[in-house]
């Protein structure tokens, strides 16, 4: 009995403690890949002279029951998608420490899997060698900062999954300036800090990450392109489900769903899904209006897959068929839209591509009814940040999109693409959707899948 019971525990004696798998769980990846994200690191340091202390912070655990999307700037660098980690890079020896919370049973029979310090996985799977407790943090950076020494920080307000630094930026300075709150932001707060902690001369790095993020390599370019067709399908299933009588928070949740079914982790940003009168409030957030016979449509929306982003608009009737003043508006930002395609190519820049765009429209007469620009930045976040006076060169990201708005007619047009340049010009990647008056009209008559579930007719009056 004694050596049946020795040998069964043989059998299942762990050579490990349980929690400390060799391998990480399938569904754990770092980011876009070590190579990658080490790449970007090499790339920072010598942007930066090789010189000083880089210390990243990641997200904590959230504060709601959302799931966990870490912050851009720290993913970017590091790849690491899970709670409560921090990083430190010594630019001038190489020394590299990534910091994960300590194991918590508990926390992970509630939460699952969360990158800890004893996951021997993490070193193969990051390629960085040395991975402590976030308890060892600050002795470590005793350890990497003597005083006086320069330590790298990004001022660059964090943001997750649907964020942007033109809404975190503002609201992170309301907070400051509330007289009944006054918290500086994170990245402030890290900076001071750092500053009374080791007496070290911290230097805003932001610039330099930005300047990389302008340019997408490869793996990036790959990441748009997937966000790009998952966003183009569901703007295509949106257009085939319009019928009058609809909400538009129906076609908003359709759209969730595609982009989700096709490997989403969620929105860039809230879905706008401007029928008639809405369709003239630009960034329109409601969704609570049914659509009527008529109406013009117009819905902005778009994934973000793998950190990356995209950023699609199309407008089309929700009948079917444009109205006369409908067409005349939809052509000149159909227009305008392909000339400011025409002119993105390398030695363009934003300036040049919005003046191509808008000639048309203001040729047409238009120019009363422009509100906002044509082409802002795109890649971790809807708005990437980037100086819009940068000369266009291979990998450069952006959108294209013009649009005229009629309060005498609640007509809001806009037609949105997002462009890579190449070599020789730009590469439409969102281009699954189509947008010419004809397809968009062939679309709408197609039967949807919201036709389907409530049993409707498409070849029946829209
Ligand atoms: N999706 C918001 C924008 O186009 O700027
Ligand atoms: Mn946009
Ligand atoms: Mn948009």
């Amino acid at each position: 009995m004694h050596a049946i019971l020795t040998s069964l525990f043989l059998l299942v004696a762990p050579q490990e403690p349980a929690h400390v798998p060799p391998t990480p769980p399938l569904n754990i990846r770092c980011g876009l890949g070590a190579d990658f994200h080490a790449g970007r690191r090499a790339a920072l340091g010598e942007k930066l002279g090789n010189e000083g202390v880089l210390v990243l912070r990641g997200m904590h655990e959230t504060r709601d029951y959302t799931r966990f999307h870490q912050d851009k700037t720290f993913w970017y660098l590091t790849g690491v998608e899970s709670p409560d980690a921090a990083f430190a890079m010594d630019f001038e020896t190489g020394r590299q420490v990534l910091f994960l919370p300590p194991h918590d049973e508990r926390y992970e029979v509630w939460n699952g899997e969360r990158w800890d310090a004893g996951d021997r996985w993490v070193t193969p799977l990051t390629g960085v060698d040395e991975i402590r407790s976030v308890d060892d943090m600050e002795a470590v950076l005793d350890e990497m900062i003597d005083d006086g020494d320069r330590v790298w920080i990004s001022y660059h307000p964090w943001v997750t999954l649907s964020g942007g630094y033109d809404r975190a930026q503002p609201a992170d300075n309301a907070q400051a300036r509330d007289p009944f709150d006054g918290r500086p932001n994170r990245e402030k707060q890290l900076k001071t800090k750092l500053e009374e902690r080791y007496g070290a001369a911290v230097k805003n790095c932001a610039r330099e990450i930005i300047e990389l993020r302008l340019v997408k390599t490869e793996e990036e370019l790959d990441a748009l392109r997937r966000a790009s067709v998952a966003g183009a399908l569901a703007m295509n299933e949106a257009v085939r489900s319009t019928r009058s009588g609809l909400g538009e928070w129906e076609l908003d949740s359709l759209m969730a769903w595609v982009q989700r079914r096709n490997g989403a982790a969620g929105s860039a940003y809230h879905p706008i899904v401007g029928s008639g009168a809405n369709s003239l409030t630009l960034h329109y957030q409601a969704n609570d209006r049914r659509m009527q016979d008529g109406d013009i449509l117009l819905i902005d929306y778009g994934p973000e897959i793998d950190h990356y982003v995209t950023d699609i608009t199309r407008t089309w009737p929700v009948n079917g068929n444009f109205t006369d003043r409908q067409a005349e508006l939809y052509d000149a930002v159909l227009a305008a839209q392909l000339a400011g395609i025409e002119a993105a190519k390398p030695g363009a820049t934003i300036g040049s591509v919005t003046g191509a765009a808008n000639g048309v429209l203001v040729e047409r007469g238009f120019s009363s009814l422009i509100r906002h620009g044509v082409c802002h930045w795109v890649g971790m976040e809807v708005h990437d940040p980037g100086d819009y006076a940068t000369v266009l060169s291979p990998g450069m990201v952006f959108t294209i999109e013009p649009g005229l708005y009629e309060p005498a007619t609640d007509i809001g047009i806009r037609i949105e693409d997002v462009v890579v340049i190449t070599e020789d010009g730009c590469e439409v990647i969102t281009s699954d959707a189509p947008k010419s008056r004809e397809d968009m009209e062939r679309l709408v008559a197609e039967e949807g899948i919201l036709d389907v579930l409530d049993g409707e007719d498409p070849a029946a009056e829209r």
